[in-house]
């Protein structure tokens, strides 16, 4: 995913401001209308004492693209500290500049690659302020952003980590994409170092803990992670104390010195300073503390690859941190990723040897002080060296033997965790082809749907429950194809407001589908609808897709399938998922959507990665804004029915996403009428669908309050697992802190939302408006849109 902590969030449907003359900043205050363009010497706003400037950062890789980032004005080798757009660099003569609304990043055409994420905001000024924090104010000088509050891989002094906090690493020295690696400080007050899975973007265990959770005495946790300016960095537990992270006796005054800590790309984490006023010609940048402090021989888990990639061997040099190397017979399966997974030079394996592998084909490399400790398949105790060996040598599953006092470990591929240590006292005997019965794997050629696209398309498909006659349906998405892709085709009617934009959907054939998808091999999730797979569809764009196969329709469909495609077709809002074509071949139908790599919300507010309060207040609106277009802005309306997280989608920048809209035809449900068959979801539906009564708008009203109250409190709504049985049920338990005056309680440990509780207390009043069993009193969206940016007052709802 792109990262948590990415904090300028995208927006598609923002109308572009006129063009301002750029402004020089003086002493760090940026006025409304300043402007910086992409160039080798753009322009930068420099802070009031000159420490910290703010601006584009050309990439010394590709000078054509820039990332907006932060960086030490004063030392001369450019040290980022913050960055903004590390996935997506902007090409030469970008534009970023500050409007009354926000932060706004363009492309050379005027195309709007980035706006920051308050998205209404009433900007005033903005500041690049001396400790390195660029912060944008409202009209009333309250702070809309700081890029504080949104960190990347980098703390300075005076920024504090919250519970629930990030840091991500970039994926190399000098490549700001998105890295493998976290800092976190967990809800429980543990600080902590992961790695993610890079396509789930979910975390891997810790392979470093801090041990702050006080597991009895739960206030006594750490709520804090912080860097002092004078460099002393610690966790601040909840009874003040200090469990310091930092090697205390190595604290120098900040007068003299720039601190940072950094999450490096190779994730160890680096405590460094820099003088302020170097002596010599050239300062440096000195570390003082590196956590882990052997990153290489930290825990293992179950899960993951460890610091360097699959089958490969960590070492740690003389500066703490690692180098990763493969083993002999071995190559990097990215020969540019030398911390990336290493594959086997032959073909292994019982396939191509035959069960009764023969040991004469092998030789074994001896690897002193060498072991993958996790991947086990077989213990033999005691046995000797030679035995040991000869053991690996005939069985086809062993690739690598490992000898320890007079224990034999045999191993099969992939290893994890790999790593060599004096400590150890292990020998590893790895089991290499002799070049005479050498059959070469063959040289990795990325298929279109390979790894190397996987972030770049996606492929959904789905599966109807409806009758007895299976149709299969697939949906597919694209996200913004190349033109030349598209069918140009207009749709007469005119179904929503479209600000503009022309419907041009794609007809795909099933055999383009089944090739994107791999036959169908990866799947995302399973939607109301049916199963969501993963696909790539070769473009010159290389976009990403997601398509939805949907098995198992109602009868006689087919007529209206065209007429619901092109009623989505005509949607188009920033905050709904995007439709970009559709297949309709004999028995198959299917749908091509954008792919969002971040996932569902689900994962996110029920996950173990939490997302900010003000993250989650800003998906709270996006949907309520998205919601609010189908029901006010589509003729006819169109009634979603099955509002929950899980049809939430997050985009790179952690915008809501609305999905599935528009397919309760397809389902066979008529909205207009009393319902016998329920459409949505256990826990979301409106008490009118058990009713006689027709099914209206309201019923997403009411589903939008669950799930408003979920994404306040980051729980299920009914959750049997809390303790206390009152708390079960959440709508019910709102209602009760509610009339009590104790919505605190709702969001327990979340700081950032107890220090905002005017917004907080507003919040919890829409969301019970929203969930009145009263059809009636329940809001429109549009009015819960209103209540919620507060523009209109919430009277107190009835509970
Ligand atoms: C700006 O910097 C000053 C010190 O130079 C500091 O006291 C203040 O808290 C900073 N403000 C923000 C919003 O970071
Ligand atoms: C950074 O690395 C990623 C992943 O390998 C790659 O996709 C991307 O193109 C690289 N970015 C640049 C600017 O080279």
């Amino acid at each position: 995913m792109a990262s948590i902590f990415q904090p300028l969030l995208s927006a598609y449907l923002l109308l572009l401001l006129p063009l301002v003359v750029a402004q020089s900043s003086a002493g760090g205050d940026i006025g409304v209308g300043s402007s910086i363009e992409a160039t080798p010497d753009a322009k930068q706003w420099v802070s009031l004492s000159g420490d910290f400037a703010f601006g584009f950062h050309q990439l010394e890789n590709n000078n054509d693209l820039f990332i907006l980032a932060i960086w030490y004005y004063k030392v001369p080798s450019r040290t980022v500290v913050w960055y903004a757009n590390g996935d997506k660099p902007a090409p030469t003569r970008s534009k970023i500049e500050l409007t009354d609304r926000g932060l706004v990043l363009t492309d050379p055409k005027g195309q709007m690659i980035r706006r920051s994420e308050f998205a209404t905001g009433d900007v005033s000024i903005a500041r690049m302020n001396d400790t390195g924090n660029f912060v944008v104010y409202g009209s009333s000088s309250e702070r809309l952003w700081e890029s504080f509050g949104n960190p990347t891989d980098t703390l300075l002094p005076t920024q504090v980590m919250e519970r629930g906090g990030v840091l991500s690493s970039r994926h190399k020295e000098r490549n700001f994409s998105k890295g493998r690696f976290q800092f976190r400080l967990l809800p429980n007050g543990n600080a902590v170092l992961n790695t993610i899975n890079m396509e789930s973007n979910l975390s891997y265990f810790a392979y470093y803990f801090s041990a702050t959770s006080d597991q009895a005495n739960s206030s006594n946790s750490g709520f804090q992670v912080r860097l002092d300016q004078d460099g002393s960095f610690y966790v601040l537990r909840g009874n003040n104390q200090r469990d310091s992270l930092s090697a205390e006796d190595d604290v120098v005054p900040s007068v003299d010195y720039y601190h940072r800590v950094t999450l490096n790309f190779d994730g160890v984490l680096t405590v460094s300073r820099y003088p302020k006023n170097p002596t010599g010609r050239n300062g440096n940048w000195s570390v003082s503390t590196t956590i882990p402090d052997n990153i290489c021989t930290s825990r293992v888990e179950k899960y993951g690859s460890g610091t360097c990639g699959y089958n490969s061997i960590c070492t740690l040099k003389s500066d703490k941190r690692p180098k990763c190397n493969c083993p002999p017979g071995y190559s990097l399966s990215d020969a540019n990723d030398e911390y990336g997974n290493c594959r086997a030079d032959f073909v292994q394996g019982c396939e191509t040897d035959g069960i009764t592998s023969r040991g004469d084909l092998y030789d074994l490399v001896e690897l002193q002080n060498t072991d993958w400790p996790t991947v086990d398949y077989e213990v033999i105790s005691p046995c000797t060296v030679n035995d040991c060996k000869a053991y690996c040598l005939q069985d086809c599953l062993c690739i690598v033997a490992m000898y320890k006092k007079g224990e034999c470990f045999k191993k099969t591929p992939p290893l994890p965790y790999g790593r060599q240590d004096v400590q150890m006292n292990t020998i590893a005997f790895v089991k290499v082809r002799k070049a005479e019965f050498s059959q070469k794997n063959p040289p990795i050629t990325p298929p279109p749907y390979g790894k190397r696209f996987r972030n770049s398309l996606t492929i959904l498909i789905s599966v109807f429950l409806g009758s007895s006659v299976l149709v299969n349906f697939v949906l597919v998405g694209v996200l913004c194809l190349g033109s030349s892709f598209l069918y140009h085709r207009k749709i007469k009617r005119n179904h929503c407001n479209k600000n503009g934009i022309q419907s041009s959907l794609r007809y795909f054939n099933y055999n383009e589908l089944e090739e994107a998808t791999n036959g169908f091999e990866e799947e995302l999730g399973r939607g109301s609808f049916g199963i969501v797979y993963k696909g790539v569809i070769k473009t010159d764009s290389e976009d990403p897709i997601e398509i939805a196969k949907l098995d198992r329709v109602v009868q006689d469909i087919d007529r209206e399938f065209r007429t619901e495609v092109n009623v989505i077709a005509q949607t188009h809002h920033r905050n709904l998922v995007k439709l970009l074509g559709y297949c309709d071949e004999g028995e198959y139908r299917m749908l091509v959507y954008e792919y969002l790599s971040n996932g569902t919300l689900a994962s996110f507010l029920f996950g173990d990665l939490k997302l900010s309060w003000s993250q989650r207040t800003q998906i709270a609106m996006g949907i309520a804004r998205g919601l609010c277009y189908l029901h006010e802005e589509c003729s006819p309306q169109i009634i979603h029915c099955d509002i929950k997280p899980q049809n939430i989608l997050l985009d790179d920048y952690y915008e809501a996403r609305i999905s599935d809209f528009g397919l309760s035809k397809l389902l066979g449900t008529n909205q207009s009428f009393t319902n016998t068959a329920i459409r949505g979801t256990k826990g979301y539906v409106a008490p009118e669908w058990f009713k006689t009564v027709p099914v209206t708008v309201k019923v997403d009203v009411y589903s939008f309050g669950v799930l408003l109250l979920e994404i306040i409190c980051c729980r299920r709504n009914v959750a049997m697992d809390v303790g206390e049985e009152e708390k079960a049920i959440l709508t019910d338990w709102a209602c009760d802190c509610f009339s009590e005056d104790a919505i605190d309680a709702l969001v327990e440990n979340d700081a950032e939302a107890l220090s905002d509780k005017v917004k907080l207390e507003r919040f919890v009043m829409v969301a019970l408006w929203c969930i009145q069993e009263d059809i009636s009193l329940r809001p429109t969206m549009k009015k819960v849109l209103l209540m919620l940016e507060g523009i209109i007052l919430v009277p107190a709802p009835p509970v």
